[in-house]
């Protein structure tokens, strides 16, 4: 049995993708540091594959300490590095913890593991408002909004550089659009810290009480209702797009040791029709106001996936609905069960 690394894997898409692996007949070691995750996950984890994964508790910027845990782990055929820090806003104020953290980890795990098959965790938000949509993977690469968007298109670049000189490296760096939803056991979901950024979390919090009215960031783009569009796709289709980049990696069919996939939907919704989805598949009633742009945001992304489709073989199969209701039975079920 072929045994991946996630780094990063009592996260939020680490987690789902952990399970996804499993599912997959794969083994799997995970390193987390719980600076952004709980270790109840694990548990969670066991509750649906009925095992609990092989575990190491460490920061992946102690270079001495990853070292020594590649000198042991020498039965690993492949990583998933998901471990970064990624709330953009604060990246903003403290840029320096996101240069170190996303990218000393990325360094030593680089490092260490050179003869390795390597899935990244890249970002949309490398596209920035991409000239024309939707966004194919050749589109330009834009000047980053925030340090956090700026460590994705660095640590690209750092992979594309060290894949040209490391033959036994191989990558795939999947640029994920919007991840919402969770798992459908409801056992697995997003963990905001404090109050969320991000459309979705808020939007759940506020259903249940925990947030007041959700806050419309600008209703006068070039839109359709002149809300923002995003192309949101489900946690777990895009966990099973890292199973399929593995695989890929595993068979050598790749056209070269270093790849780019988009993973999204293919299809844009605007805040308010997230809004209006999130009404009809859980039946609940929203609080919203119109309020001004954020600053930083772009007008409209949407991605091209038909490449994913082609040669990852890999399409999303979670419609808009089951993002609205898993999120929804994972925010009330973490209400009844809190961590
Ligand atoms: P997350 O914060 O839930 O998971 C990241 C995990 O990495 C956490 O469990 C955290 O404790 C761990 N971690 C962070 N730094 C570490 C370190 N130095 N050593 C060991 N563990 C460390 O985030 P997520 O939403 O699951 O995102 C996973 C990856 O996907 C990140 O690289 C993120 O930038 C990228 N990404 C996320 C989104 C999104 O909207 N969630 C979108 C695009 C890309
Ligand atoms: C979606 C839309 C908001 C909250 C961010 C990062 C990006 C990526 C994913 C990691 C926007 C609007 C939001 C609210 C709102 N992460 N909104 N009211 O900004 O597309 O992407 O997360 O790589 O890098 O920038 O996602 O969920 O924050 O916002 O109207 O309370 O919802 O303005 O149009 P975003 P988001």
């Amino acid at each position: 049995m072929s045994k991946i690394l996630v780094t990063g894997g009592t996260g939020y898409i680490g987690s789902h993708t952990v399970v996804e692996l499993h599912n997959a007949g794969f083994k799997v070691v995970i390193v987390d540091d719980l600076s952004n995750s709980d270790i109840k996950i694990l548990d969670q984890i066991e509750k649906i594959i009925g095992s609990k994964p092989e575990f190491h508790q460490f920061d992946l910027c102690d270079e001495a300490k990853v070292k020594s845990f590649a000198a042991e782990q020498t039965d690993i055929s492949g990583i998933i590095h998901f471990a970064a820090s990624k709330a953009v806003g604060e990246s903003v104020q403290n840029p320096l913890k996101y240069y170190r953290n996303n990218f000393f980890s990325l360094i030593n795990l680089l490092n260490s593991f050179n003869k390795t098959n390597f899935v990244f965790s890249s970002s949309c938000t490398v596209y920035g408002q991409p000239d024309s949509l939707p966004v194919t993977e050749s589109a330009a690469v834009k000047r980053a909004e925030s340090p956090y968007g700026n460590t994705k298109q660095i640590a690209e670049e750092i992979l594309v550089e060290t894949a040209a000189v490391t033959p036994d490296l191989n990558v795939i760096a999947l640029r994920y659009f919007n991840p919402v939803g969770a798992h459908k056991t409801a056992l697995l979901g997003e963990l905001p810290n404090g109050v969320p950024a991000n459309l979705v979390p808020f939007i759940t919090q506020s259903a249940i009480g925990k947030r007041g009215p959700i806050v419309v960031h600008g209703n006068d783009y070039n839109t359709p209702d002149g809300s923002a569009i995003r192309d949101y796709i489900h946690v777990v289709d895009l966990a099973k797009a890292h199973v399929a980049a593995v695989k890929r990696l595993a068979s050598g069919e790749a056209e070269s040791n270093y790849e780019v996939f988009n993973l999204g939907t293919g299809k844009g919704s605007t805040v308010l029709e997230i809004i209006n989805a999130f009404e009809s598949s859980t039946g609940e009633k929203l609080n919203y106001q119109i309020g001004p742009r954020r600053e930083g945001d772009i007008e409209q992304i949407y991605g091209d996936v038909t490449k994913s489709k082609e040669v990852l073989k890999w399409q999303t199969e979670l419609d808009l609905n089951e993002m609205m209701r898993s999120a929804w039975e994972w925010e009330k079920y973490i209400k009844a069960n809190p961590f």
